[in-house]
């Protein structure tokens, strides 16, 4: 028989948490619709205590996106579970996660709480979580580190208390497959009959998350906490899809698989990819450039011969196809609605115009647009943030003899400004005169150059990553120039109106906070 794992994805909690990969709302939605489309179990879609912008993202997606459950962290505090509560409003399935450790270190030097102290908060704001919603998870942290038989009396107390899911972290990535495995037998014996599940949420500090998940659902774990590409805290977490795919391949071993719709795994990659700015390595299991191409002479020989002599796995499993040529320049607005629509998105009328508009730009400068352009094309339109500054002209001068310039012209709340920069390369030189016309006081941290497709007239991808006062931003720009400064003045402008707006929403939800 097989059983069914649920996928608990915490993408845009834990992923979140990877240094530089914070998304702002819209983002959110967008990645959020896309988890939708792939078919995990569960969102979890933030930590709605942690900040005004998490809370909003968290009701914005209980209220918009069909089909999973959503669930919000809380700690094992009552004030973070009524918000987490309130956050997930409208959600027709949702679940609250609570949190508290279980390991002496943590306990003794962090918490500064007694063993005792902590199991009975534990059972009670598991009764507090459950006074809301009947889907309650509770997570021992650092669980891999605690004493055994403390952690048994945590596990059957707060299943007692009403928790459906005990999720068991191993939070700074310590376990091993063995040992891990030998954990989870023990702890789904203690609650067998007892109508919750054991999941596991699995740390990458040792290379281990994805061989200790799955050790775990070997040994009976019946959720597994991941996300797309790995993302998340330090190396981050066990990777959605390789377990999903890890299992489909395996079913005859494990017994086990998930109702991932794996054809979706490309393109959820790719979209996280894009929008956190965290490329993904050439090779990368199941979703890196290289996981699918052969060149030794002796593999290509072998699979013109069978494809099962090298191929575990086939590349439409995934959704990679060859890349197809779907537009060009004498397409119009009906065929981009449908083949937009062939692609799993569905526009308002006014994003539908702005992303015909720049489709319309960019088939004037490529003969032939692919799918990845028109995923690039409609992100940006969804994701798109209200433009304080916006480039009008631009023109860089570099040469042998001469240090490289800038002249760069922006719309800057509805009046244009203009000036001419120097600096140490061409792009360089337009961000230095960006930085002194917009008089910005944040700082590049990253960035990030990728070509979208093949060929010379490909579109490049600029993404940068922009600090200021601790408030991290990522931003993209693409073009067909080949010298890039038009994206990267794009890609800069981009993270300048996002910090804007990141600015401009704190303030607001402040200003709510002080009239309640
Ligand atoms: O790694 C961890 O322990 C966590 C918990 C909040 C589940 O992310
Ligand atoms: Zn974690």
């Amino acid at each position: 028989m097989t059983r069914m794992i649920r996928i608990f994805d915490t993408t845009l909690r834990d992923g979140e948490q990877s240094p530089g990969a914070s998304m702002n709302i819209e983002e959110k939605l967008l990645v959020a619709k896309q988890l939708a489309r792939l078919n995990v179990d569960i969102i979890e879609a933030g930590f709605a205590f942690s900040s005004p912008g998490d809370f909003d993202a968290i009701h914005r997606i209980a209220q918009e996106v069909e089909g999973p459950m959503i669930c919000s962290l809380a700690r094992a505090k009552p004030e973070d579970i009524d918000r987490a509560w309130e956050a997930l409003q409208g959600a027709p399935k949702c679940r609250i996660h609570t949190f508290l450790s279980s390991s002496d270190i943590h306990l003794k030097h962090q918490f500064r709480m007694t063993r005792d102290e902590a199991l009975t908060r534990a059972v009670e704001m598991v009764r507090h979580a459950r006074s809301y919603v009947t889907d309650v998870e509770y997570s021992p942290m650092d669980a891999t580190r605690s004493d055994l038989s403390y952690l048994c009396e945590v596990v059957e107390a707060v299943v007692e208390a009403g928790a459906s899911t005990v999720n068991i972290p191993d939070t700074v990535g310590y376990t091993t497959p063995q040992e891990f495995g030998e954990l989870i037998r023990t702890l789904c014996e203690r609650i067998r009959d007892k109508g919750a599940i054991i999941s596991v949420h699995c740390h990458n500090d040792l290379g281990l998350a994805v061989a200790n998940s799955m050790a775990a659902i070997h040994a009976g774990a019946g959720q597994v906490e991941c996300t797309v590409n790995g993302i998340g805290e330090r190396a981050g977490n066990a990777s959605l899809e390789e377990i999903a795919m890890g299992l489909r391949t395996r079913k005859d071993f494990y017994q086990a698989d998930t109702q991932i719709h794996t054809e979706e795994i490309s393109k959820s990659s790719r979209l996280v990819s894009n929008i956190t700015g965290m490329v993904v390595q050439p090779n990368k299991a199941i979703v890196g450039a290289n996981a699918f191409a052969h060149t030794s002479g002796i593999h290509q020989d072998g699979l013109l011969k069978d494809k099962n002599t090298y191929e575990i796995m086939n590349p439409q499993s995934i959704g990679l196809t060859e890349s197809r040529s779907v537009m060009g320049k004498l397409s119009g607005r009906h065929a981009f609605r449908e083949e937009l629509s062939k692609l799993g998105y569905t526009l308002s009328d006014q994003e539908l115009q702005e992303a015909f508009e720049r489709f319309k730009r960019l088939a004037d400068q490529k003969k032939e647009l692919f799918e990845e352009d028109l995923e690039a094309i409609v992100n940006r339109a969804a994701t798109k943030v209200p433009e304080r500054f916006s480039l009008k002209g631009l023109q860089v001068k570099s040469g042998f003899n001469e240090p490289p310039s800038a002249t760069v012209e922006l719309l800057m709340n509805g009046q244009l400004a203009s000036q001419t920069g120097t600096g140490d390369g061409p792009v360089d030189a337009v961000y230095r005169t960006i930085a002194t016309l917009t008089e910005t006081k944040s700082h590049l941290r990253a960035y990030i150059v990728k070509a979208i497709t093949g060929g010379t007239d490909a579109q490049g991808e600029v993404s940068v990553r922009v600090e200021e006062n601790g408030a991290v931003v990522t931003g993209h720009g693409s073009d067909t120039d080949i010298i890039m400064a038009s994206a990267s003045a794009q890609a800069y402008l981009n993270a300048l109106n996002k910090l804007a707006d990141l600015v401009e929403r704190h303030a607001r939800a402040e200003q709510k906070i002080g009239l309640c």
